[in-house]
């Protein structure tokens, strides 16, 4: 069902923003990675593999075949604003990630580090609440508006997706 696989996705992006909360810091995002520490090194790869899933198949697909079916059932008010979100979305991690591709090789310099974390607040901020309109809006009762029926069409369409592109 697809609103299980949006649903898990949803949560493995959170889990990963709240670690990055908790390591870099307490609201503040201030404390720099190093990536000569491993579990740093892991944590920044993690991200940039987030961002690159969102903006190449989770987005794309919610904007591509989920919210036309919304549309159908008159959501338009609301996939028109999550659209927005995405917009926003996107334009953090296009700045973000080549500066965390950098310093995946190169550590993070002073002023590279204070412009990552800013951004990356940022972005934390805007995917949290995407997330928890999402969840709360569309995702809890997808198969009540489109059909249990759209949802496992939708399920198996966006595995192909999936598992096509990383084979
Ligand atoms: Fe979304
Ligand atoms: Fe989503």
């Amino acid at each position: 069902m697809v609103d299980r696989i949006l649903h898990n996705e949803h949560m493995a992006t959170l889990d990963i923003i709240n670690r990055l909360e908790v390591r870099i810091g307490n609201g503040k995002w201030a404390r720099r990675l190093d990536i000569a520490v491993p579990a740093d090194k892991t944590l920044l790869e993690e991200l940039i593999a987030m961002m690159e899933s969102e903006v190449r198949h989770h987005l794309p697909f919610e904007e591509k075949v989920i919210f036309p079916k919304l549309d159908e059932v008159g959501f338009e008010d609301i996939t028109n604003m999550l659209f927005d979100e995405h917009e926003a979305i996107r334009s953090l991690v296009s700045s973000i990630r080549p500066i965390a591709n950098d310093a995946l090789s190169g550590g993070f310099q002073e002023d590279k580090w204070t412009i990552f974390y800013q951004l990356l607040a940022d972005l934390a901020s805007i995917i949290v609440f995407h997330i928890q309109k999402e969840e709360m809006g569309v995702i809890s009762r997808l198969q009540m508006l489109i059909g249990a029926e759209s949802c496992q069409e939708m399920g198996g369409a966006y595995r192909k997706l999936l598992s096509g592109e990383t084979a």
